[in-house]
This record gives C-alpha cells, structure tokens and sequence, in this order.
C-alpha cells in the first residue's frame, strides 16, 4: 500500500525568479517521458520558443565511479545518493542555470523527483534525500506519467528486448528474474511518485492512453503555463 501522508512544505523545493522556464517530465521507465518531452520540444520550438533540451545521463565527473560501483555492487544507498547529486548539481550548474538565466525554455527529462523515488526504494531516509536537493529549483511543470508495471514492462520488452539489470533492480535481490524483479522494484518507485505527486505540484498524465492524446494533455498544460512568460516566442 502507498503511504500517502503528506510532505512537510520545508521540504518541497523553492520556486525560482529566473526569467525563463523550466519543465521536466517524470515517471517509471518506459511510461514514455522521452516521447512525450520530445514531442514538445518540437511543438514549441515550432512555435518560436527557444528551447534547451537537458535529460539525465550521468557526468563524466561520476559515470566511471556509479558504473564500477554498479557493476562490483561497492556502493552503499547513502554513497549511490551523493553521488548522484553530485551529478544532479553538475548538470545544474552546467545544463539548466544558464539557459534559465538566459530566459529560455528549458526541457529537462527526469529531475530531483528521480532521485527522491529511487533513493528512497534503495534504503535512503526520505526526508534526508529531500534535503541533500534542496538547492534545486521548483520547476514550472512537472509531469508525471502515470502508468501501470504491466503496460511499463511490455512497452520496454517490446523496444529494447532486454532489461538492464540496474532499472529492473537486479542488485536490490528483489527476485532472481529480472522481470520479475523490475515489477517489484518499479512498483516500489510507482508507490513513491504517487505520494510525491500532491505535494510536489505534478501534472498527472494517463500514460496508458495512445501517444497523440497525451500530447494534447501535455500540450494543453503548457499553454497554460507558459501564459505569463514574458519571453514572447520569436514568430508568434
Ligand atoms: N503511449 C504510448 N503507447 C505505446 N507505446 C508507447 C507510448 N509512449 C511511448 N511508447 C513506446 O514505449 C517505449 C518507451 O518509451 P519512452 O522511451 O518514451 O519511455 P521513457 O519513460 O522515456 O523510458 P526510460 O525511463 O527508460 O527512458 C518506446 O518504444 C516508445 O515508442
Ligand atoms: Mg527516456
């Protein structure tokens, strides 16, 4: 059963004043986040808008570290979490700040809220995880694509055959199957997005419905959202 008490405001993120704007898109693998960002990206884009498209791949600053960590399975939960937030602030600093400062509309796939579900499933003290990235800024959207463990793991095993051991939570022994130890390890993460989702604003989206239809959705909230942005897009 999901635990759906309520986060205490002190640790939900900050908003920003920077003059651009910032949408990230959230939810298990396969929900089809990466979809759904591109299709607005192009969507804005064609718009006018000036867009920055930023999604979370590790650093080079930590990818040798996570990866030879993964792989001897050396790391503690609390060691994985630093980690990577240091790769969140490096990414940043580097990838969001500037196109933010700059009044663009920046695209970011997967945020903070990966790393609140995740940590949290691997053992790490929420409220703790919480903290270490409270530097982050609010962002403007925040989409969450709800979706069930089934349609997540037919949608992944149809496109990429394979399940990698570290998203199906492999070295969790969850389950000696990996699809079997993704449903219990994605479920885990489902659980936290859900009591993420009131107290951290997100626009929920049936990503069980067919691609178009969500754009629709996902399109609809931005034009809402992006009514008070000051940066006019260059053909309007
Ligand atoms: N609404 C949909 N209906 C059916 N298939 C979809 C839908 N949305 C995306 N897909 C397909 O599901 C697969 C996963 O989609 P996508 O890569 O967008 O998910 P993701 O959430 O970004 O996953 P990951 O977290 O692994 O990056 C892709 O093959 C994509 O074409
Ligand atoms: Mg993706």
């Amino acid at each position: 059963m999901p635990n759906t008490q309520p986060i205490s405001p002190e640790l939900t993120l900050k908003p920003h004043d920077f003059p651009g704007r910032l949408i990230i898109v959230e939810g298990i693998d396969g929900s089809g986040k990466s979809t759904q960002i591109r299709l607005l990206q192009r969507w804005l884009e064609s718009m006018g808008y000036r867009v920055f498209f930023t999604e979370w791949n590790s650093a080079d600053l930590v990818k040798k570290t996570t990866k030879k960590g993964k792989k001897k399975r050396s790391l503690t939960p609390t060691t994985f979490s630093i980690l990577h937030a240091t790769d969140f602030a490096h990414r940043l600093v580097t990838n969001i700040l500037p196109p933010l400062k700059a009044g663009m509309v920046v695209l970011a796939d997967r945020y903070v809220y990966t790393a609140f579900a995740r940590d949290t499933v691997r053992g790490c003290d929420r409220e703790w995880v919480r903290k270490v990235y409270s530097f982050a800024p609010k962002p403007d959207i925040a989409y969450y694509f709800r979706v069930p463990i089934e349609v997540a793991v037919k949608r992944l095993t149809q496109s990429r055959q394979v399940l990698k051991d570290f998203e199906a939570g492999m070295d969790l022994n969850l389950h000696h199957d990996s699809i079997e130890s993704f449903r219990i390890f994605q479920g885990r993460i489902l659980d936290e997005y859900d009591r993420m989702s009131a107290a951290h604003d997100f626009s929920v989206v049936d990503a069980t419905a067919n691609i178009a239809d969500q754009q629709r959705i996902v399109r609809t909230v931005a034009s809402k959202k992006l009514a008070n942005y000051s940066r006019k897009p260059r053909i309007a």
